[in-house]
């Protein structure tokens, strides 16, 4: 049973679960058949479950299919949005009513469209700009579930293959830069924005979506924040038995400079620039790392019942992964550690190989932890 369901959610689009499982892309986000492998093997019905670095929340998205309540938390609005929807999405019709509405109201843009940088005026046709620039300005993305629902699908379309989104041709799961972009699209003779209608774009891809229904999630939610200020307000009456998680690799990701046009249509500047935030931008400071670290596996392990699994996937390199065990070692004294290396092939789709990146990587680890 429990089998045939997760083989339905992770192979195909047969199950209102399945459609929305992979919702979100994101640089790097948990393949879901291994999302959906942890929680069955390491936890069972009504247990909880704690993400503090949640990503697009593949991780309690899996744990709610499976009838498990998950806790997550993320720094990065676009993750943060992707997994609020998905673990709860507004119905459909309201959606789909708010899309009018905002489409309706397009033409009050259309002078601001002409003042946005050479990039825009490439990337988008006019109506899909008017349209957009109207979203960004009146989706109460934050606090309204209709609006957050149909801000996160814009998110998903805004930059994707040609044909597939509201863009001229771009990947996807990362935003390349401007000036890049720019010159690419000159290059190869892709200096006009594809004619899109925004409203069909959307409707089409809202309808997909909704086909088969609303997926059944148990009581499960993502807190938008940081993990080392949010952990240590949590007042859990009944504590987790699985952490299970992944943090940001030592070096690696720069969650937000790879997502800047997507935080740009959540209200952000219109050119990219690298975060000075703290836990926003790449993590290049050795002692910064540690102490995220640290401090959120920490703070973590207090929330913790006695006999929890902690389940972490990180990357294999040196610093990243000696970090990341004694840190576990610390907080976690008295469990059993653990580690299964992933041999890097061919096939491989680690969680920063995916989606046409194909440099090299050292690969990845599991860090399993037990009483
Ligand atoms: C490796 S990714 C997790 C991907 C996730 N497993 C998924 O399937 O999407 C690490 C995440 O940690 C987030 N992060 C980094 N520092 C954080 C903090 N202090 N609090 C909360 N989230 C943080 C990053 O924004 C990033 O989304």
């Amino acid at each position: 049973m429990v089998k045939t369901k997760i083989k339905n959610i992770i192979k195909g689009f047969k199950t209102p679960e399945a459609r929305w499982a992979r919702f979100g892309p994101y640089y790097a986000m948990f393949p879901v058949d291994f999302a959906f492998d942890v929680i069955n093997k390491y936890s069972k019905r009504g247990d909880h479950i704690l993400d503090p670095f949640a990503g697009r929340s593949t991780s309690i998205y899996a744990g709610g299919a499976l009838g498990r309540h998950g806790l997550g938390i993320e720094i990065n609005p676009v993750g943060w949005l992707y997994g609020k929807v998905k673990l709860n999405p507004a119905p459909k019709q309201d959606v789909v009513d708010r899309l009018y509405e905002i489409y309706d109201k397009r033409n009050y843009y259309n002078r601001a469209i002409k003042k946005l940088p050479e990039f825009y005026r490439i990337c988008y046709c006019d109506d899909v700009l008017k349209f957009l620039l109207f979203a960004r300005k009146n989706l109460d993305w934050k606090n309204d579930d209709v609006d957050s629902t149909l801000m996160s699908i814009i998110l998903v379309f805004l930059h994707a293959k040609l044909g597939e989104g509201l863009s001229n041709q771009m990947r996807m799961t990362k935003s390349m830069g401007m000036n890049y972009s720019v010159e690419w699209w000159k290059a190869n003779n892709m200096s006009s924005p594809p004619d899109v209608n925004p409203l069909k774009l959307m409707l089409k891809k809202i309808n997909w979506r909704y086909e088969k229904g609303m997926p059944k999630i148990a009581d499960s939610s993502v807190l938008y924040g940081d993990s080392t200020i949010e952990l240590e307000n949590i007042n859990a009456e009944k504590k987790f038995s699985l952490l299970f998680t992944s943090p940001p690799y030592y070096s690696i990701t720069d969650y937000h400079a790879d997502q800047w046009l997507r935080l740009w249509m959540l209200g952000e500047e219109d050119k990219p620039k690298i975060s000075s935030v703290k836990h926003k931008g790449r993590f290049f400071n050795k002692k910064n790392y540690y102490d995220l670290l640290d401090n959120v596996f920490g703070s973590s392990s207090k929330l913790m019942k006695q006999d929890s699994v902690i389940y972490i996937r990180t990357d294999k390199r040196e610093f990243t992964l000696n970090t990341t065990r004694e840190i576990l070692k610390k907080h976690f004294p008295h469990h059993k550690e653990r580690i299964l290396y992933k041999p890097i092939t061919k096939s491989t789709k680690t969680q920063t190989k995916l989606f046409g990146d194909k440099s090299l990587k050292p690969g990845e680890v599991d860090i399993i932890l037990k009483r």
